[in-house]
């Protein structure tokens, strides 16, 4: 397909010449798929003739979904996998060999900080974090002969830090490393990494992607070569596909899915608005407020909004903080992000209880800090409930 406008590659990218045509793409329930004869599968196995072998490395439904990713995040190709977690793994594990070593953000998701600090060390290869992810001269100082690739998070999950991806890409260029994008918060519907110069995108499609909490998902963007070395190398033989169901789960997201980011960014910024206003809350954490530090990164990104990602501090405790997320009705409380609901989560009670108090305040994560993911519902009923609930 010629390149087209978002919303047109969002709804066709990927399913030309899909037979029998259908318009909305079937779900192809099979792992396998039979030969016509023996010199066919000879020749689907070696590559001489398109075709599909085994479901553990593809499968019609979701090469449409890893086709029409691809189209949406400008590279050549994707592959898909059965999570966000897992996309990351696929990637570490072929870009790096014993010894070598990653330089990444340390304002990751948390997930991803695990996988990085400790889950690489099993591969014989390890993370070299930089601590201070705004600053080029950190990121630079922490390139050695062993690095294989840089990782940013941007926005990041839940610290909401914004990169300045062309300084980054060009760092990367500089050194002949690949830039690697975590671009699940801002969607390619915000942001395109690719156009600013980064070598790959990976996504937890999970959020904003699928868009209602309805399937785990996770999807690589590069160029063919890379993509298809992951195939070959690295899904085969590892196994974490994404399945069929969950592609077309996550088809059907896209065709939504700038519509829906858009909505997601006006409500975040009335609910942030409101937030900064009120006299109970401490301080807001959101990039689209012209008070954040990060503010400025929309025109340095080309970004067409921040998301709907935020956290906040009540004038409060702990108490407060888990009286305020009983209070709330329309906000659903749960640990996800991204959906059309809108969700709170509470960390110190629930995704970063485990860290403890000390860890926790070494984290800046305060007792009566609270994150939203804003969604899509009418913005007077979000604003009035945050209203009520801060009453109480
Ligand atoms: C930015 C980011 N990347 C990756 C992941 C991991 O995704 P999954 O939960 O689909 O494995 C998450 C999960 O919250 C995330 O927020």
């Amino acid at each position: 397909m010629k390149a087209k406008g978002f919303n047109t590659r969002a709804i066709h990218a990927g399913h030309e010449g899909f037979k029998p045509d259908s318009t909305s793409t079937p779900i192809y329930q099979s792992v396998a798929y039979p030969f016509e004869d023996a010199k066919e599968a000879t020749e689907i196995f070696k590559g001489d003739k398109p075709g599909f072998t085994y479901g553990r490395w593809d499968n019609p439904t979701v090469q449409v979904f890893e086709r029409r990713m691809a189209a949406l995040e400008n590279t050549e190709s994707a592959i898909a996998a059965a999570s966000g977690m897992a996309a990351i793994f696929l990637l570490s594990h072929h870009l790096l060999n014993p010894g070598d070593e990653v330089v990444s953000s340390n304002l990751v998701y948390g997930g991803t900080f695990g996988l990085f600090g400790t889950g690489l060390i099993k591969m014989g290869s390890k993370v070299v974090w930089v601590t201070d992810p705004g600053n080029l001269e950190a990121w630079e100082k922490a390139i050695t002969p062993k690095t294989k690739f840089l990782f940013v998070e941007t926005p990041s999950n839940p610290a909401l830090f914004v990169a300045d991806l062309p300084a980054l890409s060009k760092l990367a260029k500089a050194h002949g490393l690949p830039l690697v994008v975590d671009n699940t918060i801002a969607t390619p519907a915000l942001q395109s990494p690719i156009d600013l110069g980064a070598d790959m995108v990976v996504h937890s499609t999970t959020k904003y992607i699928c868009g209602n909490a309805s399937s785990l998902g996770g999807i690589i963007c590069g160029k063919t070569e890379f993509i298809e070395g992951i195939r070959k190398n690295g899904i085969r033989y590892l196994g974490p596909s994404m399945a069929p169901l969950n592609a077309w789960l996550n088809l059907n997201g896209l065709e939504t899915l700038s519509l829906r980011m858009e909505k997601h960014c006006s409500n975040a910024m009335a609910v942030a608005t409101l937030l900064e206003k009120h006299p109970r809350v401490e301080s807001v954490n959101y990039p689209g407020l012209a008070s954040n530090p990060y503010n400025k990164m929309k025109e340095v990104n080309k970004m067409k909004g921040f998301s709907s990602l935020m956290s906040f501090v009540l004038k409060g405790n702990y108490d407060d903080a888990t009286k305020f997320i009983d209070s709330v009705e329309v906000f659903e409380h749960a640990t996800h992000l991204g959906t059309c609901k809108s969700i709170v989560t509470h960390p110190a009670s629930t995704t970063h209880l485990a860290m403890g108090e000390v860890e926790m305040k070494k984290a800046g994560i305060s007792p009566a800090l609270v994150r939203f993911s804003v969604g899509i519902e009418d913005p007077e009923d979000l604003l009035n409930d945050i209203t009520q609930a801060l009453e109480k």
